[in-house]
């Protein structure tokens, strides 16, 4: 995450800006060309095939241009770019944004050919969610279904059908016969963009419950053979090596807690692909260099976990295996789906490697991407996601516009409640056995300053100045730098992970310098009982200020180094302090000397926390069939927001979070009434503030685009209808009724 983006985003030089706008010139020209030079009469899959083939070869004309350039005669320019690493993975970062722009567009293509064929099937354009309701005379044809309330493309994709059922051999096999319930069976079972029939929920809960059950298992001996097979798998390898016992224990002990019986089986892929050489970002080699990857922390948790809950898991960390893996798909390029329960459940994978299933997939992606759940440290926002609105707001963001449902993004953080947070665990290196060790070592007035490179001190000096008053301060940054730092500065130099540990054992402040956001390096010393100053952001820190967040798919404001540290942990073991108020400065840390703090980690960072988040994703999270609403709709609580106000902040300010989960349920008016919201007249429209009420004329807006279901929208005139919900302490993910009466913390 952060680590990921300073190592390829954040340090590009202007310099290198430059060379790369000069080539998006070059490319700009190249894609008109082609663009004017097509026959009218090329498919579109030819189309794709040469946007790759072209995208492939400018690649390493980049690479090879960039090569000589630091190599050959004009090596002087380019002096100040760390080395031929960063600058290649810089680039290839540049060209996979590219790419997925270029793809984007055959996409469309593909779209509007088929809404031009059938008026308006496409499950991707904002049209079709918009479209009618069935009148009454159409619902008799619906086989036995009374609504399609939920499946607001199941319609247009029934009306698709009809005329074409028969250009494609594939749906025949799949049972398509032209009548309207074949039809509904088909997208039902097999597309998911329908409800299924009721005579169908039974069959196929039994077929459910005939699966094989997951067995928790109490060793981790057969994970660390299969990691032990690839040698890109090291770091992962040794960290879960490190940590096999604290998951042992946490497993048993989840066990005990839950009843982990007669849950079904799930195969499970888990496509690494960050790790893949196709990525270029030569994660594996470097990862010893330059610390751990928030990513990989991420990653070696979630397969940890989920071998522990007894699920069939596939790992890949190449193209070649998932093609492998995905092969029954190959060699399929009529757009018929190979889906079913038989082949895979889930599917984790990150953003590089999202692009590499899409172009295995190919069309078949579409089949698969209910099964997704995306590994996005920082979240993607529903404007951001859906892939119309967000070009029609002109969000220049390379990621996004991928059009799942937000829930599917899952972050390092609970940083947006669209998202989902799948977390990670906080390393623990020290347990009972420790206590003669940790005894002897006792804590003084000493501040350890978060920040592994001198240059972010560069503008702190005064605020350390102060901080030097009540503490001694001691850092671990490189030797190596040419920042001048005042001499009272104790420097150890980069620590290992179990050092660094046992430095904070000595440290009463972790002092943060407003940079990196968001780190799991706070966790780690409120973990070892030391305070944390974190320096509040006024006015907050987002993509609409700050150049770090700009080109991310969130609007998402930071109202402080670490909002996780500030809202969810709070005193005594996290200060939020104003660096430009000295007063306040002082005033705090003078608090702070004379308390006595214990370690403190949140439940949902430890490895528990995280089997249970997870065992509880695995079983309830359906994004394909829906057969039920997770969170239990019964934890529902109704908000109205001001103008202005999202339904994040008004939920937030009642100490309860957002659920998007129980959008489409509210987004009705008989449902608002229900809440005392009394609608004088009502309509259907798409946008990400919706559904809302607009006090001038008493009018619902409702919203018709369940893409478009976001937390994070407001409106300068319309009330938000908000859907919040109460949360776990410690396990915010849960609602109280999701979870047996459990204590945490
Ligand atoms: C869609 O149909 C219109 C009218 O028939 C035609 O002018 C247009 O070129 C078509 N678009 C595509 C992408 O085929
Ligand atoms: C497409 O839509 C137009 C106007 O809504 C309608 O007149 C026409 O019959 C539709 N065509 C098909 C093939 O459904
Ligand atoms: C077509 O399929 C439906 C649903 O699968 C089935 O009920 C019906 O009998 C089939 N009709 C014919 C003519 O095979
Ligand atoms: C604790 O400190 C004492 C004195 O410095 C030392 O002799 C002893 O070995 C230490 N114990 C541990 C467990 O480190
Ligand atoms: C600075 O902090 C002090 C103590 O918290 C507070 O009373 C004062 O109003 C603050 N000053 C400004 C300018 O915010």
């Amino acid at each position: 995450m952060k680590m990921f983006g300073n190592l390829f985003r954040r340090n590009a030089s202007q310099k290198l800006s430059a060379l790369l706008l000069i080539f998006g010139f070059i490319w700009g020209l190249v894609l008109l060309h082609f663009t004017f030079q097509q026959p009218k009469h090329q498919n579109s899959a030819e189309l794709r095939e040469q946007i790759l083939e072209l995208s492939k070869r400018y690649v390493r004309a980049l690479a090879e241009e960039n090569q000589n350039a630091i190599d050959g005669p004009h090596g002087a320019s380019m002096a100040g770019y760390a080395d031929l690493k960063r600058t290649i993975a810089v680039l290839l970062d540049d060209i996979l944004q590219r790419l997925g722009k270029l793809e984007n567009k055959v996409d469309d293509m593909i779209a509007s050919r088929l809404t031009n064929n059938t008026n308006s099937t496409n499950s991707n354009s904002m049209s079709a969610g918009a479209s009618k309701q069935m009148n009454n005379q159409e619902f008799s044809d619906l086989c036995a279904l009374t609504s399609l309330d939920g499946f607001p493309y199941c319609e247009g994709k029934i009306k698709w059908l009809k005329d074409m059922w028969k250009s494609e051999s594939c749906y025949a096999n799949y049972g398509v016969n032209g009548s309207t319930c074949s039809f509904i069976k088909y997208l039902s079972e097999v597309e998911s963009f329908c409800p299924l029939l009721p005579e169908r929920i039974k069959m196929i809960a039994a077929a459910i419950s005939l699966k094989p059950k997951a067995k928790i298992l109490t060793s981790l001996d057969g994970l660390l053979a299969v990691l032990a097979e690839h040698e890109e798998l090291v770091w992962i390898k040794l960290r879960i090596e490190r940590m096999k016992e604290k998951w042992i224990t946490a497993v048993k002990a989840l066990a005990k807690k839950h009843n982990l019986e007669n849950r079904p089986q799930k195969k499970i892929l888990l496509h690494l692909g960050l790790l893949t050489v196709e990525s270029g970002f030569k994660i594996a080699e470097n990862v010893f260099k330059g610390g751990p990857l928030g990513e990989l922390v991420q990653w070696s948790d979630l397969i940890t976990s989920v071998y522990l809950l007894g699920h069939n898991i596939i790992l890949s960390t190449s193209v070649d295996e998932l093609k492998r893996y995905l092969s029954i798909v190959t060699g399929n390029k009529d757009g018929c789906p190979i889906r079913g329960d038989k082949l895979l459940d889930l599917i984790y994978i990150d953003i590089v490697g999202l692009k590499q299933l899409k172009s295995v997939l190919g069309s078949s992606f579409t089949h698969y991407s209910c099964l997704l759940r995306v590994l996005d440290s920082f979240g993607t926002e529903p404007e951001f996601n859906h892939a119309e609105y967000s070009k029609l707001k002109n969000h220049g963001s390379p990621w996004g516009k991928l059009n799942l449902i937000p829930k599917q993004f899952c972050n390092m953080f609970p940083h947006t409640p669209d998202n989902s947070f799948l977390g990670f665990v906080v390393e623990e290196y020290f347990n009972e056995n420790h206590a003669a060790l940790l005894n002897n070592i006792s804590r003084t007035n000493k501040a350890l300053v978060y920040g592994k490179l001198a240059d972010y001190w560069k503008d702190k000096i005064p605020f350390l100045d102060i901080v030097g008053k009540y503490a001694e301060i001691h850092g671990t940054f490189h030797e190596k730098h040419n920042v001048p730092l005042p001499n009272y500065i104790i420097n150890h130099g980069i620590l290992s992970s179990h050092n660094l540990q046992l430095l904070l054992r000595e440290i009463k402040v972790f002092v943060g310098l407003g940079f990196p956001y968001e780190g799991p390096a706070p966790l780690e010393a409120i973990a070892n009982g030391c305070i944390f100053l974190n320096l509040r952001f006024q006015p907050p820190k987002s993509r609409k200020n700050t150049l770090f967040f700009q080109g991310k798919p969130t609007f998402r404001e930071l109202s402080s180094q670490h909002p996780y540290a500030e809202m969810y942990i709070g005193k005594p073991h996290v200060w939020t302090v104003n660096i430009e108020n000295s007063s306040e400065v002082e005033e705090a840390l003078r608090q702070m000397m004379k308390q006595e703090v214990k370690p403190h980690l949140p439940y949902e960072f430890t490895c528990e926390g995280m089997l249970e988040r997870l065992n509880v994703f695995i079983e309830k999270q359906d994004f394909c069939l829906q057969r039920e609403i997770w969170p239990p709709i019964n934890a529902l609580i109704v908000k109205m927001a001001k103008p202005s106000q999202s339904c994040v902040e008004v939920c937030q300010k009642e100490q309860l979070i957002c659920e998007p989960a129980f959008f489409y349920h509210l987004n009705k008016v008989t449902e608002l009434k229900r809440y005392e919201i009394k609608c004088k007249t009502s309509k259907k429209e798409h946008d990400i503030y919706l559904p809302a009420f607009n006090p001038q004329n008493q009018m619902c807006l409702l919203q018709s685009d369940y893409l478009l279901f976001s937390c994070a929208g407001s409106h300068e005139l319309y009330n938000r209808i908000c859907p919040c919900r109460d949360y776990v302490k410690g396990q915010v993910a849960f609602c109280q009724a999701c979870v047996e009466g459990k204590e945490h913390n």
